[in-house]
């Protein structure tokens, strides 16, 4: 939060210090600042600040320079746009001389503004290219298969390997820069400097497809005379534990893609003379074991630093009792590239709340917040003395911990002590979903400081900003924005404790526009929506979760049935027109585009010759019919009805998609399927102008996902998806806006829908005038609401309404309690698109609406202070009010035209900067409407006030 607001004030303040005018700032390369890159073309985008109200950008000029010394003469020697008369600031497609692998280059713009008045250069930027050709590499694959080493039990968690080379460098060295990758997860040193910051690196993919490889400036640590170079790897994604394999029983349970991880790596130097040498990865490395034990991403970690071996990543080190590498031959058709996100890495660190001794001389942590991550020790005692750390999210009444609901995932660690003095230590390859620790071992009551909590998360930058005075919704806010933190970890993921963790394509596709408000996540999901295309099965249809691991039957290799469903499979389509609406990503729709028609095409196989979804469609899949609304209160809306609706909603975003490609035979293609499709909903499933549906068809629901509840179309979940997916003209709009309402009304103003029915929930009952209800969700403190976690302890969003209660204590089955699981966060897209108001009206949000909603009387909410820092700039929009007065406070930043909606009888009491609404100079234009009146207004820092 303090971030964001540091950044409204900076962007202020740049503001202020430039001067008329229009100067751009916050210079990206593929959404990125200053990076490495692998693409040939990359997109370039900017953001605009003046002290001027009104201002818009009338022409461009872009140069790329190959040196810093052109690019501070103004030469763009690879590119020189001339002036472009244009208004886009983003997504400008580098057209310069083709760059090579390895190459830096350097860039700044300079704009117009509508006066034709050209700006000053922005600052310069640069980007430099990562390896382009296969034959850029190399480095071997090389590997230390320590499988037998693993003990016998439950868990088989063989040692890390650590791996090492000495290199001798004889002359000065410029510059050196790390190409990494490995099949499982790395950690490199030079001379016994870790490098970098990130953790699991490289990431999560369908690695028989795809391996992303990063890269890192190492030339400080590199020395003239003896260099060491080392690693230690572990299995992570590729060969250990995923899933719950071993909670359903399947044979294999860990190594889905191979037995042992791999490393491969090149250091390469250039020397003062302008010469260079590659130091790789290849059959003269040697391998032993070292201090890391086990190392598991869900069981765990083990240290035993008595085995440490001192100096073993430094030069100098004997290993002549090391064993050599075994080399592996690459595979061909795995794709090599650049990691396209943002890396994980330690985004906060969290301190003791509390330390408390149980009987058994056991002492449990609490961190005070719900979070995935790992903790830090700081610990002095005897050699040998053993701690085991146990994680859980929550303490039995008796205090003790609860990991019943962590299923088989062991999450323990241990540490050994060296025993010498003070020494600190933290696991690397594996993290935990908790706000508890259980320690065994301690001998005496620790420090108050003996651990730090570190939060992992993919280090996204904050773009959301939201508080109120309301201390419930300033909480659900918390806990939503906490409980992303916590899943957004290379891969989107149902929770980060449980033997589960896997990317499923419902919840990220519920939630990925209340993500979008808080996070950059562009680059997040440009990778996984990667990962999704990449795992999409061969009949067309996308998989329940991504990276989807396949066994050599070309069955889901985790569960066998786990295939597709109606409301995740989606996913493919919705996430990649989410990032595309909101980024103006154009090239992600191109890049997807294959995968999505054959999505398409895979629908059509399940409807009729009008597009309709019946009743019954997708009995073949387990659970029948797809997991349907996960998770709702009572009568199951029928997950055909879901299906089909969800097949229009595909075919208009294929449309919008298409016509912003301007694949325009495909676009109108779409827009044909989806009138069909809606007409053909609309003639099947409806009776007597409500949703129904032949529940004949289902029998006793065996099969189905709670069946025996029955199955129905008039329900809050169908009308809700219905509004929000527009399904719905304006007669019929009308009608559902009522049942609806009346839906909510009869079950004592409570909400009855699961995953599928409450993101469109609160933006549908706003949409049909009924705000006072959405409000009234929002603010509820009684089951089923996110306020009845609050009012039961949470500090993240729960998978239940009622995980835990707290004179009840845990009324549902561990198995399936998650303390973290951002599906029900996705209220954060109508926190933000209507309590806050800020909704884009095209994508990249140049133009959109600030249409705030003003809560009901009886609702505790007189203040609203909301921003979101666009790819176009910070748009923020607060407002407030006492007595008669009304204030609305609004920042719009430059190149960017909002309608402000203003709901008041009349003007003489609007003002506008102090002045009369109607006589304000900065007002594009007024219209009225039948609530009030439109505001168009361009960039500029408003207050409006309205006397009632
Ligand atoms: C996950 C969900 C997921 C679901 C499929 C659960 O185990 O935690 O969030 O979408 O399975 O219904």
């Amino acid at each position: 939060m303090k971030r964001s607001l540091i950044c409204i004030f900076l962007s202020f303040t740049v503001l202020l210090a430039l001067g008329a005018d229009l100067s751009p700032v916050n210079l990206r390369a593929e959404y990125k600042h200053n990076p490495y890159l692998d693409d040939s073309s990359p997109r370039l985008s900017w953001e605009l600040v003046s002290r001027k109200y009104n201002q818009y950008q009338s022409a461009y000029q872009i140069i790329v320079a190959s040196s810093a010394e052109k690019i501070t003469k103004n030469v763009g020697d690879l590119w020189d746009t001339g002036k472009v008369n244009s208004s886009e600031t983003n997504q400008i497609v580098y057209q310069g001389t083709p760059l090579s692998s390895r190459q830096k280059v350097w860039w700044k713009v300079r704009v117009w503004n509508t006066n034709e008045k050209v700006g000053r250069w922005s600052e310069a930027n640069f980007w430099e290219m990562g390896l382009l050709q296969r034959n850029d590499w190399e480095a071997q694959w090389i590997g230390y298969d320590l499988n037998k080493l693993a003990k016998r039990g439950k868990y088989h968690l063989p040692p890390a390997p650590y791996l090492r080379k000495e290199v001798k460098v004889s002359k000065k060295v410029r510059s050196a820069n790390l190409y990494i990758t490995s099949l499982g997860l790395h950690e490199f040193y030079v001379n016994g400097h870790k490098i970098g910051s990130d953790y699991f690196m490289p990431g999560w993919t369908d690695y028989n497809k795809r391996v992303y490889y990063t890269i890192y400036d190492v030339t400080t640590y590199i020395q003239e005379g003896d260099n060491a170079f080392g690693a230690i790897l572990s299995d992570g994604w590729y060969s250990g534990y995923l899933g719950y394999a071993l909670l359903v029983g399947t044979e294999q349970v860990r190594g889905f893609y191979g037995d042992f991880p791999l490393l491969k790596a090149q250091v390469e130097l250039t020397y003062n003379d302008g010469t260079r040498q590659v130091i790789s990865t290849d059959a003269d490395w040697k391998a032993s074991i070292g201090a890391i034990q086990e190392a598991d991403l869900l069981q765990g970690e083990t240290y035993d630093a008595t085995k440490e071996k001192a100096g073993w990543n430094k030069p100098g080190f004997n290993d002549s009792n090391w064993d050599r590498v075994q080399t592996f031959r690459d595979k061909a058709d795995r794709a090599l590239q650049l990691y396209p996100s943002n890396p994980v890495q330690v985004i906060k660190e969290l301190s003791i709340k509390s330390i408390n001794r149980l009987e058994n001389g056991k002492y449990i942590v609490d961190f005070g917040q719900n979070f995935a991550g790992i903790i830090r020790l700081k610990i002095k005692g005897k050699a040998n003395d053993t701690l085991v750390f146990r994680y859980g999210e929550m303490l039995h009444p008796d205090g003790t911990l609860v990991t019943e609901n962590l299923r088989t995932a062991r999450a323990t660690d241990t540490y050994v002590l060296r025993g010498d003095q003070e020494e600190m230590w933290s696991p690397r390859f594996t993290f935990h979903g908790f706000q508890f620790v259980e320690v065994t071992g301690l001998r005496e009551q620790p420090e108050d400081d003996f651990l730090v909590g570190l939060a992992l998360s993919s280090n996204l930058e904050t773009v959301g900003h939201l508080e109120t005075d309301n201390r419930l919704l300033n909480q659900i806010y918390s806990n939503i924005v906490w409980t992303q933190r916590a899943n957004y970890l290379d891969v989107p993921t149902d929770c980060p404790q449980r033997d589960e963790r896997l990317g499923w394509t419902a919840d990220a596709q519920v939630y990925i526009r209340s993500a979008i408000f808080n996070n950059d996540i562009s680059v997040f999901h440009k990778k996984w929506i990667q990962d999704l295309n990449d795992s999409q099965w061969p009949n067309g249809a996308y998989p329940v979760y991504a990276p989807m691991p396949v066994a050599a039957n070309g069955k889901a290799a985790i569960r066998e049935s786990d295939t597709f469903s109606p409301g995740w499979s989606e996913a493919g389509i919705i996430c990649t027109y989410e990032i595309f609406n909101a980024y103006n990503d154009k090239r992600i729709v191109q890049e997807s585009l294959p995968y999505m028609v054959k999505f398409m095409d895979f629908l059509k196989t399940r409807a009729d010759h009008r597009g309709l979804i019946r009743e019954g469609s997708f009995e073949d899949i387990s659970p029948k019919g797809g997991f349907g609304d996960w998770l709702s209160v009572g009568k199951k809306t029928s997950p055909d009805l879901l299906a089909a609706m969800y097949y229009f909603h595909c075919a208009r975003l294929m449309d919008k998609m298409c016509t912003a490609i301007q694949e325009e035979t495909l676009a109108a293609n779409y827009r044909q399927l989806a009138s069909s499709i809606k007409e053909a909903i609309l003639d099947h499933y409806r009776q007597n102008g409500m949703f129904a549906v032949n529940a004949d068809h289902y029998g006793d629901g065996k099969g189905y996902v709670e069946g025996q509840n029955g199955f129905a179309g008039h329900t809050q979940t169908a009308y809700a998806n219905a509004i929000y997916m527009q399904l719905l003209d304006e007669e019929d709009l009308t009608a559902a806006g009522r049942f609806l309402r009346e839906l909510v009304e009869a079950n004592n103003d409570q909400l009855t829908t699961g995953f599928l029915g409450f993101k469109p929930l609160l933006p549908a009952l706003s949409a049909t005038g009924s705000s006072d209800k959405a409000y009234k969700l929002l603010t509820s403190t009684d089951y089923p609401s996110l306020g009845y976690e609050v009012a039961n302890g949470a500090t993240s969003i729960w998978e239940r309404w009622d995980s835990y209660i707290k004179d009840k204590g845990f009324v549902h089955n561990a198995e399936m309690n998650s303390f973290s699981h951002y599906a029900f966060g996705a209220v954060n897209e109508w926190m933000f698109g209507n309590m806050v108001g800020i909704q884009p009206l095209e994508p990249g949000f140049r133009t959109l609406n600030i249409k705030p909603e003003i809560p009901p009387a009886g609702i505790d909410l007189k203040k609203v202070d909301g921003a979101y820092h666009s790819i176009n700039g910070t748009i923020r929009s607060a407002w407030d009010y006492s007595g008669n007065t009304r204030r609305h406070s609004f920042e719009i930043p430059v190149n960017t035209t909002v309608y402000f909606h203003l709901e008041t009888p009349s003007f003489d009491r609007v003002y506008l900067n102090g002045k009369l609404i109607t006589k304000s100079k900065w007002v594009q234009d007024i219209q009225q409407t039948e609530q009030g009146a439109t505001v168009k207004l361009g960039s500029g820092r408003y207050e409006l006030i309205i006397k009632e």
